[in-house]
């Protein structure tokens, strides 16, 4: 499994010390949060803060836009190069489109579905993206419960993109409880908030939640 950290679930104004501790053979990439206020009940960061993660870590970033009008929003993030971009697929009409832009401009799509948004929605865009961000609590704040119906949505995901490329992420109430269950329904890449940044020390929490499913990935 790889891990995506949310630095939404930190204090904020300790990123400085935080940012350069983080072991980049535990955690794959920082998730950066962006919320509007609009979308989503809350405002937290935007690009000027994504620009300051970059320069205090080599981890790749994961964007994930929880805005409205992505399409203003995305190019803002180019500059930076992360790894992904990811828009919801509730906020736009024009997906292909966006996820072509994102490619163009040298970043992997990603699109994501809230909990109650059936995989339907993304059908026609399996060919222009490359992760699916499933939402496994409703969008706009870190330290929710995992929905009931999340592990089944993560396997039909799964089934719906055999064969193909494309990631598979969850986002939402991840803990060492239910790991082992969502990386066996299928989800690779996970967002952590709490369940990282719990406690004094998110390099051991990244050992041991990879830990725990360290038996599965060998059957993969
Ligand atoms: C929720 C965010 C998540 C959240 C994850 O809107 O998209 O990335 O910060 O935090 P946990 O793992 O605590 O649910
Ligand atoms: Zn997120």
């Amino acid at each position: 499994m790889k891990l995506s950290a949310s630095i939404l679930a930190t204090r904020l104004s300790s990123l400085d010390s935080l940012l350069p501790t983080l072991d980049p053979t535990l955690i794959d990439y920082i998730h950066m949060d962006i919320m509007d206020g609009n979308y989503v009940p809350q405002i937290s960061f935007g690009e000027a803060l994504t620009k300051e993660v970059k320069e205090l870590t080599q981890i790749p970033l994961d964007v994930h836009l929880m805005v409205k009008n992505p399409e203003q929003e995305v190019p803002k993030y180019f500059p930076l190069q992360p790894a992904y971009i990811t828009f919801h697929a509730e906020t736009t009409n024009f997906g292909v489109r966006l996820a072509e832009e994102i490619r163009k401009n040298g970043c992997k799509a990603g699109v994501s579905l809230n909990p109650g948004t059936p995989l339907t929605a993304i059908e026609h865009l399996l060919p222009y993206i490359d992760l699916i961000l499933l939402m496994t609590v409703d969008p706009g704040f870190y330290g929710q419960s995992f929905v009931r119906g999340g592990l089944d949505k993560i396997q039909k995901a799964r089934e719906m993109i055999l064969g193909s490329s494309i990631v598979l992420e969850m986002d939402g109430g991840l803990t060492e409880s239910n790991v082992v269950d969502i990386i066996g329904s299928g989800a690779e890449l996970c967002v952590a908030g709490s369940a990282l940044f719990k406690g004094a020390h998110p390099n051991e929490n990244a050992r041991k939640l990879k830990g725990l499913t360290s038996h599965l990935q060998k059957k993969i």
